[in-house]
């Protein structure tokens, strides 16, 4: 069985050998600060919001490495794709033994809870996704499949995040600063896959695309903000699209995401300005070769 760490070619990738150790950073950090008691008066609780959180950074980070990948021109990122998806999976296991442990283990009143509470159908839809997704995960299963069939079949991944944000808003129910932010996210991801798909490009989206994207993913955030603000509170949606131009009220969602994807975007130009000629063709082919099947 190949290592986990160990590029396709058997040799010990820096790369994915970082992203491992990293992926076990949140969880053995919950675990220590729960055994030393530093999670708060409600710590089993505290456990289940930060292993909840880690799990659904985690979907993201796993459906941000094609347009990364794609905007670094960094074909080597696909190499760390699936092991951070299947970590989302172990994640979401640890947050659901959590939930468990906090119902005393009684699967009968978890059972229950999950028929009867949304949010909670909603996040258990999105687990039995990752299930699916995680056990077709390996070469055998892609091999099994076929390139085309796999590659339909993991295009779950963007339901689950919907399931996963839609998860997150519910049982956020007043502070939905950070939904707010995981919501524009998800949009800007939506957005690239689909606008890929409409121009008919397997390569990636030209630069100033990208710009035009983030700063649409920005506006729909702040126009969904207050969207939200108005339909819960009352509140006037003018005033509400007016705080994101001041820092009165914290930074705003819509600022973040904007922040979030000009950032990617600039490292984009950056490297479209810095990257050499000839390293450019060695990335093209490289490109080529790792594009087919997934
Ligand atoms: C992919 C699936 C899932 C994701 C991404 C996810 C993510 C999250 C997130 C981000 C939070 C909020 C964290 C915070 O506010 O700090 C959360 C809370 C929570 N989740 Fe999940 N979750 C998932 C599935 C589940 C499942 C299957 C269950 C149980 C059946 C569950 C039970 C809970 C509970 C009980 C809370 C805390 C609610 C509260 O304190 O009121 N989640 N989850």
């Amino acid at each position: 069985m190949p290592l986990p760490w160990n590029d396709y070619s058997g040799r010990l990738s820096p790369l994915k050998l970082t992203v491992f150790v990293a992926l076990f950073v949140p969880a053995t950090w919950v675990m220590f600060a729960y055994a030393l008691g530093l999670l708060g008066a409600r710590p089993l609780n505290e456990a289940i919001h930060q292993i909840g959180l880690w799990t659904i950074r985690l979907i993201f980070l796993a459906m941000a490495v094609t347009p990364l990948r794609q905007i670094l021109q960094w074909p080597r990122l696909i190499l760390v794709r699936r092991m951070i998806g299947v970590a989302a999976f172990a994640y979401v296991l640890i947050h659901f033994s959590l939930y468990t442990a906090s119902q005393a283990f009684d699967l009968g009143k978890v059972a229950t809870e999950i028929a009867l509470r949304i949010y909670l159908t909603i996040g258990f839809a999105a687990l039995l996704g990752l299930a699916a997704l995680a056990a077709t995960s390996t070469d055998g299963m892609v091999r099994r499949l076929g390139g085309k069939r796999w590659q339909l079949l993991h295009r779950l991944v963007y339901a689950i995040a919907v399931l996963a944000v839609i998860h997150y808003c519910f049982q956020s129910k007043l502070d939905q600063w950070e939904p707010t932010i995981m919501a524009g996210l998800l949009l800007w991801l939506l957005a690239y896959r689909l606008l890929l798909w409409r121009l008919g490009l397997r390569g990636h989206l030209a630069l100033p695309w990208v710009a035009g994207l983030s700063l649409a993913a920005a506006v729909a955030t702040a126009l969904g903000e207050a969207g939200y603000f108005r339909l819960a509170f009352h509140a006037p949606l003018v005033r509400v699209l007016e705080t994101n131009l001041s820092l009165a009220t914290g930074i705003r969602p819509a600022v973040i995401v904007l922040a979030i994807s000009l950032a990617v975007t600039f490292a984009g130009v950056l490297r479209a300005v810095l990257i050499p000629a000839e390293e450019r063709r060695v990335v093209g082919a490289a490109r080529r070769q790792l594009t087919p099947s997934r």
